[in-house]
């Protein structure tokens, strides 16, 4: 069995102390590729040497839509960043208005700009949305994003939501959340993306899945997210993890 963590923040200060553990587990438990995601520009030279040194690490370059930073980034500066060729992906971009530390007007104009440069380059954007499903939606049509094609990261909403961005063609991803007690309706929407379009991915170090929840989340833990997945879909989690895989080499375009 290979699993394939698709988000994940490893680069981040919470693995200082256990970096080099954390990949040997992910091992342990058949974690062979991950996605190191960016949540700010400055992240982008760890991302590089980090997915430089070791085997099935990818990265993305971009910005969250509530990271507060003192210059706007333009599709150039995207572009600039994101040419090395284990960058896989623009992200992770979007709306968020759970919180509000950055202006709803600026999170939209930042995440046109992630989206105009991933159609440049022809990666997929790793889209964040909370809170915010009516503009999420209404930008990435304004801006085409099946041109691209995208990943609904850490999905969250509703059925309803999981219908509009499967007929924009985007994959959707499942974090710890879809473990959680009360999530029943999460799990619904498990159970009905189809096969071809379903993604897992943890997160880390947040939203640690059952029975890890309350812990620092970390890649392995992908583990429990494929489980909770498979019965739920009733299907064997060697298959969910077969079907995963296959599905963000697709996305990402490695192979
Ligand atoms: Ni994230």
């Amino acid at each position: 069995m290979e699993l394939f963590d698709t988000h994940c923040h490893i680069d981040f200060h919470h693995f200082d102390d256990d970096r080099d553990a954390a990949f040997e587990r992910m091992r342990e438990n058949s974690v062979s590729r991950i996605i190191a995601v960016s949540v700010e520009l400055e992240q982008t030279r760890r991302l590089v040497e980090l997915s430089e040194s070791r085997d099935g690490v990818w990265f993305s370059v971009g910005i969250h839509p509530n990271h507060e930073i003192d210059s706007e980034p333009t599709v150039q500066s995207l572009l600039s960043l994101a040419g090395h060729q284990k960058c896989v992906a623009i992200g992770e971009s979007g709306m968020d208005f759970f919180r509000h530390r950055v202006p709803p007007d600026i999170q939209e104009s930042r995440f046109r700009t992630h989206i105009q440069a991933a159609k440049q380059l022809d990666k997929p954007v790793i889209v964040h949305m909370r809170d915010a499903d009516e503009a999420t939606f209404r930008i990435m049509q304004e801006e085409d994003i099946m041109t691209c094609g995208g990943i609904m990261h850490c999905f969250s909403s509703s059925l309803d939501a999981a219908r509009q961005a499967l007929d924009m063609g985007l994959s959707i991803s499942f974090s710890g959340n879809v473990t959680f007690k009360n999530s029943h309706e999460l799990r619904d929407v498990a159970a009905f993306v189809p096969d071809a379009s379903l993604l897992i991915e943890t997160d880390a170090p947040y939203l640690a899945p059952v029975p890890q929840r309350g812990k620092r989340n970390e890649p392995s833990f992908v583990r429990h997210v494929a489980e909770c997945i498979a019965q739920v879909r009733g299907q064997h989690v060697e298959a969910i993890a077969e079907m995963t895989t296959k599905n963000a080499l697709l996305r990402f375009k490695l192979q």
